[in-house]
Formats: C-alpha cells, sequence, structure tokens
C-alpha cells in the first residue's frame, strides 16, 4: 500500500469528522438481506417457551408460526431457519422420529409454505441431534458416530424435509460425503432445485450449550462431538472441508461458531467465490444478551460484531439477533 502525503498535511480524522462523511466514506454495512432468524419450534397450543439460557429467545408451537413468519417477512428478512424441540418420548439411538414425514419440523415447513409460499426460505438442519437419545447427530456406536450409516439415514432425511417444502437443507452433521450423497438423491428424486447450505466448517466448540439447552439434548449428550466437529486449532482443515463441499454440489457454505472465527471467514472467502454464511452461535448470543442486561454493553456492540462478519466477507448471518436488529435497520 502507498501512502503519499504525511502529518500535518494528511489527517485521516479529516474524513470521519461529519456523519454525512462518516456514511459517504464507509466500507461495509449491514442491511436485513443479510439476516437468517432461527426459529425454535415445539409441540402444542399456544406456547411461548422462554429457554432460560438465551433471554429474548422462545420456543414456539406451531400456531404461533404464522405471525413470527409473517413480520420476519414484514422486516425484510430473507431465510429463517427451523429448530425442533422433541419430546424425549420420541427420542432413539437411531433418532427415527427424523424419518417421520409428519414430525415437527415437517409440518412446520408444510404450514409456512401454504400460508407464506415463497416470500420467505426455509432452511432446516440436517443432522439426528434433535431426535436421538444420546444426542449426537448420527448413529452412535463404540463411542464414536458411524459415518456411512449415518449418511444413509441423512439422505432419506433430506428428501422428507425437501418433500415438505424445506428450500434449503442444512447438513450440520459433519460426516465426510454427505453432501454429494445428498445432492445425488435430490436431483434423482425431483428436487433439482433444493439448495443445499453446507456447514462446512464447523468447530467442536464451547459455544452451542444455550442451542442444546433450547433442542433438548444438553443433557442427553454422551460425551462431545470431536470426532466429528473440527477442531479449533486448525484453518488449512477448514480450507480443505470447504473445497470438497463445493466439489460434491454445495452451494454455500457455514462458518461457525462466529466471532472466534472471523479469520476463518475471511480466508475461506478469499479462496473460493461461495456465498459464505457465517453462524453468531447460541453462545455468542447470550454473552452478548447477558452484558447487556448487565448494563456492561450497550446494544452497538451487536451492530459492531455483526458488521465484524461483514468485513471479514461473510455474505449472509444467522443470527438469534436478526428480527431484533432488522427493526432498527
Ligand atoms: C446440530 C446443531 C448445533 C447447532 C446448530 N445445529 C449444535 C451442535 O452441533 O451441537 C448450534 C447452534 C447454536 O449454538 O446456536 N447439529
Amino acid at each position: 500500500m502507498i501512502i503519499t502525503g504525511k502529518y500535518p498535511q494528511l489527517r485521516l480524522r479529516r474524513n470521519r469528522k461529519r456523519e454525512w462523511s462518516r456514511r459517504l466514506t464507509s466500507e461495509n454495512s449491514l442491511s436485513v438481506n443479510d439476516l437468517i432468524l432461527p426459529i425454535f419450534i415445539v409441540d402444542g397450543k399456544n406456547k411461548k417457551i422462554p429457554i432460560k439460557s438465551m433471554p429474548g429467545v422462545f420456543r414456539y408451537s406451531l400456531d404461533k408460526l404464522n405471525s413470527i413468519v409473517q413480520s420476519a417477512i414484514n422486516s425484510g428478512i430473507p431465510m429463517i431457519a427451523l429448530f425442533p424441540y422433541t419430546k424425549s418420548y420420541l427420542k432413539n439411538s437411531l433418532g427415527t422420529e427424523s424419518l417421520n414425514p409428519n414430525n415437527l419440523v415437517c409440518r412446520a415447513c408444510k404450514l409456512i409454505k401454504k400460508k407464506f409460499k415463497n416470500k420467505i426460505g426455509i432452511m432446516c438442519d440436517v443432522a439426528l441431534d434433535p431426535y436421538t437419545s444420546h444426542g449426537h447427530d448420527g448413529i452412535y456406536q463404540n463411542n464414536d458416530v458411524e459415518n456411512d450409516e449415518t449418511i444413509k439415514i441423512l439422505v432419506e432425511q433430506s428428501l422428507i424435509q425437501a418433500s415438505s417444502g424445506c428450500d434449503v437443507l442444512a447438513p450440520s452433521d459433519m460426516m465426510d460425503g454427505r453432501i454429494g450423497k445428498i445432492r445425488k438423491a435430490l436431483d434423482f428424486n425431483g428436487f433439482k432445485h433444493v439448495q443445499i447450505l453446507s456447514y462446512a466448517v464447523k468447530f467442536a466448540s464451547g459455544y452451542y450449550g444455550p442451542f442444546r439447552d433450547a433442542v433438548g439434548s444438553k443433557n442427553l449428550l454422551k460425551g462431545n462431538k470431536k470426532t466429528y466437529q473440527m477442531d479449533f486449532k486448525n484453518s488449512d482443515e477448514a480450507l480443505r472441508e470447504v473445497a470438497l463441499d463445493i466439489k460434491e454440489g454445495a452451494d454455500m457454505v457455514i462458518i461457525k461458531p462466529g466471532l472466534p472465527y472471523l479469520d476463518i471467514i475471511q480466508k475461506v472467502k478469499s479462496n473460493f467465490k461461495i456465498p459464505v454464511i457465517a453462524y453468531q452461535v447460541s453462545g455468542e448470543y447470550s454473552m452478548i444478551t447477558n452484558s447487556i442486561q448487565k448494563k456492561i454493553y450497550n446494544k452497538d456492540v451487536i451492530m459492531e460484531t455483526l458488521i465484524s462478519f461483514k468485513r471479514s466477507g461473510a455474505n449472509a448471518i444467522i443470527t438469534y439477533f436478526a428480527d431484533k436488529i432488522a427493526k432498527e435497520l
């Protein structure tokens, strides 16, 4: 970089002096088009259940969904992500409820599609953890998740969700080779337009705790997910994961969690020209929310974190602040 001139002729503060000038010279911005809103759903009627570890986030029964989705559409949010809280009697070691075409997520997809058509995108996770009695994302054998057996179920789960009206399938399981298998099955079964948003780079992170609480898998989880989710000491490996998923047919990729991994977002974005979605996960949400409640932070820090994702190169952000911040944009 060449800098011409020097102080006192050169003063970088000149551009910052007036609000209009700061607006004129700003390099990044956040719009509602950048936001994806996660919604937790639960069985029953007229339910809005607060999630203790995520102040301001709720589990909604399906009869409450219309107004939530309508207000997301009104604020211009392009996509929602549905996450089910599964009752414990429906969970088992194989996660078979994931293959029930009338499970909670599928019913939600049908309802939303029927009412709102294509006014908003619907994203659903592909993984078994909301449905398994051990809390893992796949078939758990000999203290590990079996890759190839898990993929067979994930492929079925993908087809069932696609036929319920899900627009964007988001495999969050981190099995090797699942993107290719899912893409192939989708195409073969008449779902060639259904998109795949791969959780390509998902780290084994301590920041997922509140989410596991929200979907009811926290107390069930046996051990940890380190044999399939990535080691957070690695970044070359993240590029390999993304390269493979692109080759297998991913339309977009997720980097997750968000804030501790801005370097990964930047690397992925500069190496691959594919839409990159940052996931500001539950633990990040809770930390910021708690600090605001304790008046350590103010609301501007939400914006500061969201802009940091844009600055690092993310095209969009999955964030539990989406509905709250969309109203201010
Ligand atoms: C499930 C899944 C997780 C999250 C999204 N999908 C948790 C996990 O892998 O244990 C985390 C989201 C968050 O913390 O906000 N595969």
